[in-house]
């Protein structure tokens, strides 16, 4: 019985995209929709949609090289506490320690190498696995706010 209520409570989504650029708007897309549905609104869902949609980019240029024959696959799990979006490519991954900081002036004169910070900043958690058999999962994670822990309106 606790399975299965386990099982009700966990809802999953999955879609496979190719390696293009307009493939981004549609995974932002999806996800939003998802986000949604589960209650993010406003400044919220925005920032699930900017943090998706970095990862999302990050993994078609930099994961699969805009190699149109590899996969991008998006999943979404939602469960009672916890939004997550796990984005995987078919590449080499990367080590998130050895990023350079963005506010270093260096990287504050380039017009790229913001994206991972961003999403970092949008989300709950974010993490980066390289897998054995191959291939790149990023995870953003954001949590599922009760209302009763809100901050009441005007609260400093
Ligand atoms: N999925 C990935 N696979 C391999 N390398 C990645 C991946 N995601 C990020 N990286 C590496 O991390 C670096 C930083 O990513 P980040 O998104 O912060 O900046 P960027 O993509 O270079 O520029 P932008 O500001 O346009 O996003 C990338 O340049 C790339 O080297
Ligand atoms: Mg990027």
């Amino acid at each position: 019985m606790t399975t299965r209520h386990l099982m009700e409570a966990v809802e999953t989504t999955t879609r496979t995209l190719d390696s293009t650029i307009g493939n981004i708007d549609l995974a932002e897309r999806d996800t939003l929709d998802l986000a949604e549905s589960v209650g993010f609104r406003g400044d919220e869902l925005e920032k699930v949609g900017l943090a998706v949609r970095e990862v999302v980019a990050n993994a078609i240029i930099h994961g699969n090289r805009l190699d149109e024959q590899k996969r991008v696959v998006v999943t979404v799990v939602r469960t009672p506490d916890q939004f997550k979006v796990e984005v995987w490519d078919q590449g080499r991954g990367f080590d998130l320690s050895s990023l350079p900081d963005p506010r270093s002036p260096e990287v504050l004169l380039r017009e790229s190498g913001r994206g991972i910070y961003m999403a970092r900043a949008f989300m709950d958690e974010f993490h980066v696995q390289t897998g054995h058999a191959g291939g790149t999962t990023v995870s953003l994670v954001k949590y599922i706010r009760k209302n009763s822990e809100e901050q009441p309106e005007g609260a400093l």
